[in-house]
């Protein structure tokens, strides 16, 4: 029986610094590193950068000293205003062991010892199967899937147009038609499948994600204009502190919609193409996406405008304080995502 003293402390940047040899130690997403061209040390080093931002909880576990673990909390400000809960993300689950059982202490300390978390939610690479089976233990929920893909670019001519279309910038005057597409399209989502959470309130997040991003840097929206209507919109954003870390400017495609009477027509493939071609103007070199595992459509944009899987991760969710559904969801019982998204914009 192993006796060693275990000790659970909070993350100190002046003493921790062999959280990086934690970071390097990572053996999953080798691939999705290969594909962008960032090396495991230069990755290290972003990765413990980002330990200290605003808000966060992150815990290290010592065995007789020896650094065992580390689990990084990274607050969710605007799901936590729009579900009414103090929610979290699980943004590093890291262990060094050969069986699930440094992860599984981890999350019991985070569930059973810190404050104000009602709840967290964990992404973790499909093959890092220790954490995926800590999470089962430790009463996290399976939610859905995702998939990573990316694309090395450069400044490439102008796409073809489609008839009666234009690409451009969107103005403000468009944000109620891009809500109104989004509380149409982006209905489908991980919290769909959390039974903890109100069905409306699930279907009105993307509406909420969208309305703050909407004047808010790093965000641009390109849409696609037929003269009378928005028929799509997609929205992208450059990360430079990714790109400073690595020494490669690096941007993603975040969310796109397409009105539901307009798709299967080429809207969404030529919408990818009008941000790509944004994003090799403003000198981006690798763009990733993301998206959920079954969403065949957006996968199929996806490869048709050049991108490649690079991983793939699964998501989980663990309430520690459920919410009181009559008195904690925020959208009102009997408000459908319209008019959410109407109320959203005033
Ligand atoms: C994803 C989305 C933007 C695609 O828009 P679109 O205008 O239909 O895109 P395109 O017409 O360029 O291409 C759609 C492709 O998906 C394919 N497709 C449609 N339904 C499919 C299905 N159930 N399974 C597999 N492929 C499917 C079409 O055949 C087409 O491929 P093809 O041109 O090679 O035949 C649109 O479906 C949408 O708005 N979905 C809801 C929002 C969403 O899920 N966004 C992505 C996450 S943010």
């Amino acid at each position: 029986m192993n006796m060693s003293p275990l000790l659970f402390a909070p993350y100190d940047p002046r003493q921790d610094s062999d959280v990086q040899e934690l970071f390097k130690a990572y053996p999953h997403k080798e691939y999705q590193l290969r594909t962008i061209g960032v090396s495991r040390d230069q990755m290290a080093l972003y990765l413990e950068s980002t330990l200290t931002g605003p808000g966060r909880q992150i815990i290290c576990l010592r065995d007789d000293g020896r650094l065992v673990g580390l689990i990084a909390l990274q607050p969710l400000p605007s799901m936590s205003e729009h579900f009414g809960s103090k929610m979290y993300s699980i943004r590093h689950l890291l262990a060094r062991s050969n069986s699930p059982l440094v992860h599984a202490r981890l999350l019991r300390y985070v569930i059973e010892e810190l404050p104000d978390v009602d709840f967290i939610d964990c992404r973790v690479a499909v093959d890092d199967v220790y954490s995926a089976h800590a999470l089962e233990v430790c009463g996290f929920r399976y939610v859905g899937a995702e998939i990573f893909l990316g694309q090395k670019i450069q400044p490439h001519e102008q796409p073809k147009s489609l008839p009666g279309i234009e690409f451009r910038r969107c103005r403000r005057g468009d944000l109620s038609q891009i809500l109104r597409i989004v509380g149409e399209t982006h209905v489908q989502n991980r919290f769909v499948y959390d039974p903890i959470i109100d069905d409306t309130a699930a279907k009105s997040l993307y509406c909420r994600l969208v309305a703050n991003s909407f004047d808010a840097d790093p965000f641009e929206f390109i849409v696609a204009d037929s003269g009378k209507t928005i028929e799509g919109f997609i929205t992208l954003k450059m990360n430079p502190a990714f790109s400073r870390a690595v020494g490669l400017s690096c941007g993603s495609l975040d969310l796109i919609g397409v009105r539901p009477e307009s798709r299967n027509r080429g809207l969404g493939a030529a919408l990818n193409r009008a941000a790509l071609h944004l994003m090799a103007q403003e000198r981006a070199q690798y763009v990733a996406v993301r998206t959920l595992a079954s969403n065949y459509p957006a996968l199929r944009i996806c490869f048709r405008t050049g991108f490649a899987i690079t991983s793939t991760t699964l998501f989980f969710h663990r309430w520690i304080h459920p919410p009181n559904r009559s008195s904690r969801a925020v959208v009102p019982r009997g408000v459908n995502n319209l008019q959410f998204a109407q109320s959203v914009i005033g």
